[in-house]
């Protein structure tokens, strides 16, 4: 017998909010309105583009989401706090340089606006591929596809959608190549 189990994996949690479209344009103002008013403020935008100053607040809709979601990640005897939560507007040709976030456990991202075409993915990288690089090159490409080990794993961005990862997890996004601003919410979660 032969049993090839995919372990020690990292979660990568995919979501959607109902009802986005209900305050979709309202944030969409809100976040321009914000850009009109402050200077960028660079966390991983090295690529150009605009992130904002720290933000108070998630929409409602998405923070009642992420309570949802986290009831159901995490145990009775734990809970998370949202730390820094900021906006990111990635204008056309803009991008953002591989990075972490450190001293958190989580990373989320929100899609707020997702113009048509190749508005830029999201990569995550195999947090095991500086250590297993070889064997991830020579594993069997069906086995690979089973145990979901590639080396990284690209996320189109959904609008009305997001994602939330492990903070370690390396990973950038790729060059906006529509002409229009693609809009998105990170935030950082401890859990304590
Ligand atoms: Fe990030």
């Amino acid at each position: 017998m032969i049993n090839c189990i995919s372990a020690f994996t990292s979660p990568i949690i995919q979501y959607g909010v109902a009802d986005s479209e209900s305050f979709r344009s309202k944030l969409i103002a809100q976040i321009y309105d914000e850009k009109e008013q402050t200077e960028s403020v660079s966390y991983s935008n090295g690529g150009g583009g605009w992130q904002s100053p720290p933000q108070r607040k998630l929409p409602e809709l998405v923070e009642s989401t992420l309570s949802h979601i986290m009831s159901n990640v995490l145990t009775e005897d734990y809970a998370y706090t949202i730390g820094n939560l900021w906006y990111n507007v990635n204008t056309p040709q803009s991008y953002n340089h591989k990075h972490t976030h450190p001293l958190c456990d989580l990373a989320a991202i929100y899609y707020v606006k997702v113009p048509e075409g190749d508005c830029g993915r999201i990569e995550i990288e195999n947090p095991n591929y500086f250590n297993q690089v070889k064997l991830l090159d020579a594993m069997n490409p069906k086995l690979k596809e089973d145990m979901l080990s590639f080396t990284s794993m690209w996320f189109p961005p959904v609008e009305g959608t997001g994602l939330i990862f492990p903070s370690h997890l390396m990973h950038r996004v790729s060059e906006n190549n529509t002409t229009e601003d693609r809009i998105s919410i990170s935030w950082n979660i401890t859990i304590s």
